[in-house]
């Protein structure tokens, strides 16, 4: 059966595939996470069977699952210190390359491979261009135990906060924590904004990559745009 896909998927796959080349022979890369990624993770993986030599550091267990599929060899932070580069999604980017992330919930892992990329390429379809965060609700990944205290202290910053839930059961990270999906509406500074949900006791991390993007990878109909950052 033929799977049909929608202009939305057609872009990220573009984007997905594009950021293949940018790998090179040798490098060790990190593997985001996403249904955009996932299209890189398949042409990495048609290059490594025409003899291209990488190793990924998975993001999630869901990139892991599917590198494998895809027989992309993995290693971990025990023995690399240091990645080459890293492809990862965002749910959305404004025009400076901050970006929101943690839609599906990788939000941690994805921060700590992302920061120690040299060089982070992040591939998105067109819908996720915004000119200020804020719409798609923050996730903020909060630590089980009082978790409604911290949603407390979260909604006294402007913001609606919403316990993630997935077929009727609490969502669970791969790091055993909690999400909270905060609607801000507009996020005027996303900088200020992550540094005050980091002081909160209770938040692991925040959904908002600030300074970490490099170069964004844009799928639309029929080619894939690099986008240019605003100073
Ligand atoms: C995963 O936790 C997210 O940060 C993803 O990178 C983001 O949600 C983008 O996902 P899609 O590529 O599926 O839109």
């Amino acid at each position: 059966m033929k799977t049909i896909m929608n202009s939305s998927d057609l872009q990220k796959k573009a984007a997905g595939e594009k950021a293949a080349e940018f790998v090179r022979s040798g490098m060790t890369i990190g593997l985001g996470s996403g249904s955009t990624v996932f299209w890189f993770l398949k042409r990495l993986g048609e290059l490594i069977n025409a003899g291209l030599t990488v190793r990924g550091v998975p993001s999630s267990l869901r990139t892991e699952g599917w590198a494998r599929e895809f027989n992309i060899p993995l290693t971990d932070f025990s023995k690399t210190q240091l990645l080459d580069l890293a492809i990862d999604g965002a749910d959305e980017v404004d025009p400076y390359f901050n970006l929101t992330k943690g839609g599906g919930g990788s939000l941690l892992r994805e921060k700590i491979v992302d920061a120690y990329a040299k060089k982070l390429i992040i591939i998105v379809d067109e819908s996720k261009l915004v000119n200020q965060l804020g719409k798609f609700p923050l996730p903020v990944e909060v630590v089980p135990f009082g978790w409604e205290l911290t949603s407390n202290r979260i909604a006294e910053l402007g913001a609606i906060p919403q316990l993630r839930v997935n077929d009727g059961e609490i969502f669970v990270s791969n790091n055993g924590n909690y999400i909270l999906d905060c609607q801000f509406e507009k996020i005027p500074n996303p900088k200020e904004l992550h540094n005050q949900l980091k002081q909160m006791t209770g938040v692991v991390e925040t959904g908002l990559f600030i300074d970490m993007t490099d170069l964004v990878l844009v799928g639309s109909t029929g080619k894939v745009d690099s986008l240019k950052k605003k100073e």
